[in-house]
């Protein structure tokens, strides 16, 4: 990492690791962390880390441009604490490129995020910039939860949180008539089945890159949101791995869209001890500075 010390500019560039550094606690797929920033005059850039992709369990790439689209939206909420207001762009090459086909060197980010303007944070964004340094949204849900069918009466707002970047939010009991949803679908399931509605899946209108971009923003959002409601969530990547999973679950739910996560909600169990946070990357291995 190369530090330029010019007065203002250093100070810029410590404002920024901080910033990475908050980005670096989003969730990703079985911690690889696959993503690597690049500061360059007022500008961060993000860019998808194709060594730490799975090749077994994620092929194509889709879970790693969740978990990088996921640390977009912790650094975006990182700034906001910090005062800045982040201009982002997502995909500036183009919605179908996936960050993994080039070398780091030269190729295009995921995302520019332009930081000119300043604007104190308000209430609900500081709440959520406190769940960033919490460390912890998405593993609180890996703990012992109570399965509710809506915990605390949070569902609309995750539901919310969801569609604001792009993303929907469904239960598996889901019939409303959300765009995703097939028109005159049937209940998808008539019965209830105990604690199920702790499940909660997220999906975007379709698969490409800039649909799981939005599918890791929207994670996350959903993730920050529930910690600041008090309320456990986990998502269950596990559960999409295989292709024909994600393919059933858009035929439970009666979608027209593309399945991208499943999130287990719930209340934190009575004297349940969630899990540590995982170690992150250090900030060497995840930020050029450049000027
Ligand atoms: C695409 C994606 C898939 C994930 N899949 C799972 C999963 O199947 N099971 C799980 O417990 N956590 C899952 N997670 C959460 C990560 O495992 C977790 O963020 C990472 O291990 C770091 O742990 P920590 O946030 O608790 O420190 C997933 C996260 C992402 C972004």
């Amino acid at each position: 990492m190369k530090i330029m010390r010019v007065d203002g500019l250093t100070s810029f560039h410590e404002e920024i690791e901080g910033v990475v550094t908050e980005a670096s606690h989003a969730p990703s797929i079985h911690d690889t962390q696959p993503w690597h920033w690049l500061v360059a005059d007022r500008r961060l850039e993000l860019f998808a880390d194709p060594s730490r992709l799975l090749g077994a369990v994620d092929p194509d790439g889709r879970q790693l441009l969740i978990s990088c689209g996921a640390a977009l939206y912790y650094a975006r909420i990182a700034l906001r604490l910090r005062g800045f207001v982040p201009d982002v762009v997502v995909l500036p090459g183009g919605p179908g490129y996936g960050g993994l086909d080039r070398d780091l060197a030269g190729k295009e980010p995921l995302a520019t995020i332009r930081i000119n303007e300043a604007r104190p944070p308000d209430a609900w964004e500081r709440s959520l910039g406190t769940a960033v340094h919490l460390g912890h949204a998405g593993h609180a849900g890996r703990g012992p939860i109570q399965p509710t069918p809506d915990p605390t009466g949070v569902l609309a707002a995750l539901q919310d949180a969801a569609a604001t970047e792009d993303a929907w939010l469904a239960t598996l009991d889901d019939t409303g008539t959300d765009d995703h949803l097939a028109t005159n679908a049937p209940s998808a399931r008539p019965g209830q089945v105990d604690g199920q509605d702790s499940i909660v899946v997220l999906g975007t209108a379709a698969d490409r890159p800039i649909d799981r971009m939005a599918a890791g923003q929207a994670l996350a959002r959903v993730l920050l949101s529930a910690t600041a409601l008090s309320v456990a969530a986990c998502p269950i990547g596990h559960a999409e791995d295989i292709d024909a999973i994600r393919v059933v679950l858009r035929e439970i739910l009666h979608s027209t869209g593309t399945v991208q996560m499943v999130i287990r909600l719930g209340l934190p169990a009575a004297g349940g001890v969630p899990a540590e946070p995982a170690p992150r990357r250090p900030l060497s291995e995840v930020l050029t500075i450049s000027d």
